[in-house]
């Protein structure tokens, strides 16, 4: 086997992948936005067209309720092992987008402190847009130099950053045409460039909104104020009741399905590597804060959590305006950890929530969207050859580290579809996902590539029929 072009990408070909990479981050493909469906729709497009180009026979684009899911696959042997690759198309609203130094949809290489090589920003960069692709380019290059020694299908979905709401019923109804032997998802992140990580956990979520009216109307504040409720001070109390003074959730039996930290895993935690201090400059904050008893990284991988994720209401426009609003709004959501039901816990938070409102005012519930955890265990094949993978091309063996984020399919395909899934991320928590200024790190994309195609070869070996 050639392992020369795995190592040295020439400066032609890095350009060309870049190339092709800016073109996918130039179509604004927001999910969450109905203004954007049109964009959406012709970054399917573009999926199959790249799909088609790296060596796919048959690839389709399937109508869902929501936005498009693009198959690809491409079987050289039945009697070979399968490998699935799940990532998705669509990308987060660049909001607030003045705070972004470069336009999100045109993508530029800009040098960062931990990217000295440079990284590509843009909406999409590394969620998911740019780890998506190292997967298309690994293909391409497998067959430009005949090391394919397996069968590959794509799915890539438009949904992802809005719940994957259709997507569990597509997988479903297709699961022959899904049929795998392991699901391969680049949508993570590793420790660091020089410490790579198998991520072997997801949080689960539930997603909450929540509405609190007083009068039928905004009032005058001069002729009301006083005498009735208003809703902001209303809801911004009961939201303070949402955590106690040791920040634990308190609605009633949230903690009962969560299995209390073992002392192995916290050993194994607090081997990850792990600077508090630059974990705070990089935030630009001089405290970590989170509930009693638990470090920095426990908060942010095994425990549940609660947060606001945004408050609205009453006047916001410019100048001054005074009023007692009639309405006041918040989207709340909630991170959960193995053995939590995402479903019995927006349940639980509805009936605390409205329990927590005082006479005087109507409050209302609404359940967005919800995932459960995912626990992957360790051992399996596709996690040796993923592990044997990062180690040959990072010259140093993965730690396996639970990512505090979620991807709602994941736990859902090892259920339907009967398979294990590897969670091979390249990212890194400080790229920005999400914010302004989201970016990928060309060395991540490169080494990336390498690495999968790796995974292919370790995972091939083992596993011929
Ligand atoms: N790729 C992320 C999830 C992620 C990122 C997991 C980094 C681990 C490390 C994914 O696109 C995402 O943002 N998921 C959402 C869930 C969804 C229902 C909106 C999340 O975690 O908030
Ligand atoms: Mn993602
Ligand atoms: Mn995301």
């Amino acid at each position: 086997m050639n392992n020369s072009i795995m190592y040295n990408f020439s400066d032609k070909l890095k350009d060309k992948f870049i190339n092709e990479l800016f073109e996918f981050i130039k179509i604004p493909s927001i999910s969450a936005d109905s203004k954007y469906t049109k964009e959406v729709h012709k970054t399917a497009l573009w999926v199959e067209k790249a799909l088609k180009k790296v060596g796919c026979n048959k690839t389709k684009i399937f109508k869902t309720k929501g936005h498009p899911i693009v198959f690809g696959e491409q079987i050289i042997d039945p009697k070979l092992k399968t490998v699935l690759v799940y990532g998705h198309y669509d990308v987060q609203p660049p909001d607030p987008i003045e705070l972004w130094d470069s336009n999100p949809f045109d993508p530029i290489i800009k040098k960062t402190t931990l990217h000295p090589e440079g990284a590509i920003f843009g909406r999409g960069s590394c969620d998911d847009k740019g780890q998506v692709f190292m997967h298309f380019k690994a293909l391409e290059l497998m067959n430009l130099n005949g090391l394919l020694n397996c069968n590959v299908k794509f799915m890539i979905e438009g949904e992802e950053e809005v719940g994957s709401d259709n997507l569990e019923l597509f997988v479903k109804k297709n699961k022959n045409l899904l049929k795998n032997d392991i699901i391969l998802i680049s949508d993570t992140s590793i420790i660091s460039n020089v410490q790579p990580s198998i991520t072997t956990g997801l949080r689960g979520l539930s997603y909450m909104e929540v509405l609190v009216e007083g009068a039928k109307r905004d009032l005058h504040s001069g002729l009301y104020g006083g005498a009735v409720l208003n809703p902001i001070h209303v809801l911004t109390k009961m939201i303070s009741k949402l955590h106690d003074s040791d920040n634990k959730i308190t609605i009633p039996r949230f903690y009962e399905e969560v299995i209390p930290i073992r002392k192995k895993d916290r050993e194994k935690i607090s081997l990850i590597p792990f600077n508090l201090n630059n974990y705070k400059s990089e935030l630009n904050i001089n405290e970590v804060s989170g509930e009693i008893g638990y470090s920095t990284l426990e908060r942010s991988s095994i425990r549940p959590t609660l947060d606001v994720n945004g408050i609205w209401g009453g006047y916001t426009g410019e100048g001054a305006k005074t009023i007692i609003p009639s309405k006041a709004h918040a989207k709340i959501s909630m991170r959960l950890v193995p053995n939590q039901n995402w479903k019995k816990i927006s349940k639980g938070f509805e009936d605390h929530f409205k329990n927590l409102a005082p006479k005087g005012v109507k409050v209302t519930v609404k359940t967005h969207h919800g995932a459960a955890p995912f626990t992957s265990p360790l051992g399996s094949a596709g996690y040796t050859a993923a592990k044997k993978a990062y180690t040959k091309s990072f010259g140093v063996e993965p730690i396996d580290q639970k990512d505090g984020g979620s991807i709602p399919i994941v736990p859902v395909f090892e259920e339907i579809l009967n398979s294990r899934v590897i969670l091979m991320g390249f990212g890194l928590n400080s790229d920005a996902i999400h914010s302004p200024n989201e970016h990928f790190g060309l060395f991540n994309f490169f080494k990336g590539i390498e690495t999968i195609i790796l995974f292919y070869k370790y995972y091939s070996e083992k596993n011929k029929n």
